[in-house]
Formats: C-alpha cells, structure tokens, sequence
C-alpha cells in the first residue's frame, strides 16, 4: 500500500519555480529520505505533502486522500517536525506537548500521560518544567520530535531531524527512528548527513533546482556509483549544478 503518492506536483513561490513536476511514491512502513543542496526545494515538498500548503499543480495522495480535498483527515494521522523551532516560549517544554494534543482532540488526562511517556522517550524527563527559552537547541529538537508523535502518527516528516544535535543524541534519535519504524510507522525525512541517510533510510531522492535527479536504496546507488552515499550526492548534485 503506498502511503504518499506524488504525480507532477509543482509549486511555485510567485513566478519562481521551487519544485517541479516531480513524482514518487512512498510504500507503507517505509523511510523515504530526501537529499539535497539548501533551497533544492526538499522543505517545499514536506510543506505540501503535510498540506500546510497546496500544490501548484499535480497530484498529491496521502493514506489515499487528495491534499485538495480533505486536509484535516491527512493532518489527523501526520506528525511533523519542521526545520524551524516553533514552539510557544511563553509555555514549559510539557505544557508543549499537552496544549499541541489539543489540536487532535486529546483529552488532557490523555495528552498529560503521553507527554509524560514522550519526554521519556527522548530523554527530556528532567526537563519538563522549564520554559522553552531554557533548553539548548539540540534539547529542542528533541522536543519537536516528542510533540510530533503526540497523536501516534502514521507518518511522520521530519525536516532535519538531527541538526544540531551531539553524536550522542544523533544516535539516540536513530535508534528511536528505528524503534518507531519497526512499529509500522512511515517516514519522510530530509537529511544533510550522508551517514544518517545511508543508515535509516530505505531510499533516497536525490533533488537539485526543484527536480529529482535519481530515486534508489542508498546501497543501489553507491553500488551503480562505486563511491560512499556522499560521492554519489556530490557527483550527481555538482554535474547538475555545471549544467
Ligand atoms: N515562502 C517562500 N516564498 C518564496 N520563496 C520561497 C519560500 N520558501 C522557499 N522558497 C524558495 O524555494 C526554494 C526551495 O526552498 P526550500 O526551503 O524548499 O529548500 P530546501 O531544499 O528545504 O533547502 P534547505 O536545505 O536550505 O532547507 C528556494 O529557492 C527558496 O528560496
Ligand atoms: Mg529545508
């Protein structure tokens, strides 16, 4: 069963083209990482596909429902974590996660139990009660990732998940990935650590300039380019760029 299916979608910004005409699909229980330089249109794609904006033109699927149509059927089985911390800073890191449940009709007795459970889950436990202003960035990171499974999404995006976090704690998150995924859970992530993408994803597109270059399991590509994933993306990425 594919969970996001994606047909000619192209958004423009204006007059100016971010992404275009690309397609893919993404299977059920898979993780879909996305690659490629800053402004390679990869946010946009995210943007579109957890409908916080409609497609220029094309089609876009998610759990089989078309983005046009009923957004607030998709957005009730998503989880998303955005490149961009936005979470309220006038609340404390747990308030964070019971006020976002509300969005999807959580109980407060419900949404008080799991965010308790979700700070454990990454490690925030001890910091429950401070204010959003006193976290380091790496802590709120973490954050942004427990408020996004406060609804036990089905699909999780995830807009660099690991930037700026310790190799402790970038490991840690792969393993939560990797536990969530054996749950049944679908990702689609964007990455600019090559070593992440080649260990968690089970496959990779390519973008540059608002098109997909290539689309294939990390090892397909490295194999076809006999290089690591990194010589593959600055092959791929720096011939399209001479072009
Ligand atoms: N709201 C917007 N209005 C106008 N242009 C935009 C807007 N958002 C993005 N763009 C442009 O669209 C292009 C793609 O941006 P996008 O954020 O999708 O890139 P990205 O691949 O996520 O990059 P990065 O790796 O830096 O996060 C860029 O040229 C960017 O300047
Ligand atoms: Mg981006």
């Amino acid at each position: 069963m594919q969970v996001v299916t994606v047909k000619n979608l192209t958004k423009c910004y204006g007059t100016f083209t971010a992404v275009d005409a690309i397609s893919f699909d993404i299977a059920k229980g898979e993780c879909f990482g996305f690659l490629g330089p800053n402004g390679a249109g990869k946010t946009t794609v995210m943007s579109v596909i957890h409908c916080f904006m409609p497609p220029t033109s094309g089609d876009v699927r998610v759990f089989d429902i078309a983005v046009r149509e009923d957004p607030g059927s998709i957005k009730a089985k998503l989880g998303v974590m955005p490149q961009e911390d936005n979470l309220d800073p006038d609340l404390s890191v747990i308030e964070n996660l019971v006020v976002y449940a509300r969005y999807f009709d959580i109980r407060k007795k419900t949404a008080t139990r799991l965010a308790g459970e979700l700070l454990s889950f990454v490690e925030l436990t001890d910091k429950a009660n401070v204010n959003i202003r006193d976290l380091s960035g790496g802590m709120k990171r973490r954050l942004l990732l427990a408020r996004a499974l406060i609804n036990t999404p089905e699909l999780l995006i995830l807009d660099e998940p690991t930037v700026g976090l310790d190799p402790h704690s970038r490991r840690s998150v792969w393993e939560k990935l990797q536990w969530l995924k054996r749950q049944g859970t679908t990702f689609i992530l964007t990455t600019h650590y090559m070593e992440e993408a080649e260990k968690i994803c089970d496959r990779v597109a390519i973008m540059d300039a608002g098109k997909i270059i290539t689309i294939d399991t990390p090892g397909s590509l490295m194999a076809a380019h006999d290089g690591s994933l990194e010589d593959v993306y600055l092959k791929l990425t720096g011939r399209s760029l001479e072009d």
